[in-house]
């Protein structure tokens, strides 16, 4: 597996990439886990090369104690990424993706404006901002995104139409632990406490799905607050179920075809995040 930090080194390695081959590109903030692996062994199926990038984006935290803290394991996700038979791991500095600050503002909007953005003011402008700097140096074919997080692929989807990237976004779905938790680079920091508890998120998720058939869209949603909340270790940010394209938020089930509930769940310092389609 190659590694390089420097834009112009990876810029360098692309000019012998034969033409007409296939790049499959994996952008992560590292802490790897199964979930990212399964995204580059989808990149594998469907690319030639694969190129996995590894860079704790600083823009898309509005938080700065979760940047300090957001785990970094680079020899072990290096080590992952070379058994996952990826050819080229990214790594670079912060003074090589933003030599200068990033004034960018993307036009994201309505999709922006709910859920992760309402909470996160600034989070998916940080995230356009990596994102459209790694697409345009990896130029890949194919860029992989998991389904955990439902709002940034739909923002990504709508990223690459709206400023015309020429990359398929392929949505891969989410891992899941023996227990139901959606895999996450932030399980890492739960105490035992809080990840004995964390389960609980996706069991109260696939069971809204069932209730969903049978009452309102209000009904279902105090299920799943109360259910959650009686829970000493977990507090609900936010549960919605919006339409999976629009994300606006439902107030009648006749308003979509195609549901999604979305969640945010802080449990104790640790905010997670799980969906799912009903
Ligand atoms: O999903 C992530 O890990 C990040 O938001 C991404 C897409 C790598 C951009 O920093």
């Amino acid at each position: 597996m190659n590694r390089f930090s420097k834009i112009e080194a990876l810029k360098a390695y692309k000019q012998h990439i034969e033409v007409g081959k296939l790049i499959g590109f994996v952008p992560t903030m590292g802490a790897l886990h199964q979930g990212h692996i399964n995204l580059m062994l989808e990149a594998k199926r469907q690319c030639d090369v694969v190129i996995c990038s590894i860079f704790v984006n600083p823009t898309q935290f509005n938080n700065p104690q979760d940047l300090l803290k957001y785990p970094r394991t680079l020899e072990r996700d290096l080590e992952m990424l070379s058994q996952a038979g990826v050819d080229v791991v990214f790594t670079p500095e912060v003074k090589e993706m933003y030599p200068e600050k990033d004034e960018r503002i993307f036009h994201l909007s309505p999709l922006d404006l709910v859920m992760e953005g309402k909470f996160r003011p600034g989070h998916f402008n940080g995230v356009a901002q990596i994102v459209s700097k790694l697409f345009d140096i990896v130029e890949p074919d194919f860029a992989f995104f998991g389904e955990k997080d439902f709002q940034q692929l739909a923002i990504i989807q709508k990223l690459v139409i709206d400023y015309k990237y020429k990359v398929k976004i392929v949505p891969v779905p989410t891992v899941r632990e023996v227990d139901g938790l959606a895999m996450s680079s932030r399980n890492l920091r739960l105490t035992e406490a809080h990840r004995d508890a964390a389960p609980l998120i996706y069991k109260t998720l696939t069971q809204s799905k069932k209730l969903f058939q049978k009452v309102s869209v209000q009904e279902t949603e105090e299920f799943v607050m109360n259910t959650i909340n009686k829970n000493p270790f977990l507090e609900v940010e936010y549960f919605e179920i919006v339409d999976s394209t629009s994300l606006q938020k439902l107030s009648q089930k006749s308003e979509s075809n195609y549901p999604v509930a979305c969640i945010a769940v802080y449990a104790g310092e640790i905010r997670l995040i799980d969906n799912i389609r009903y």
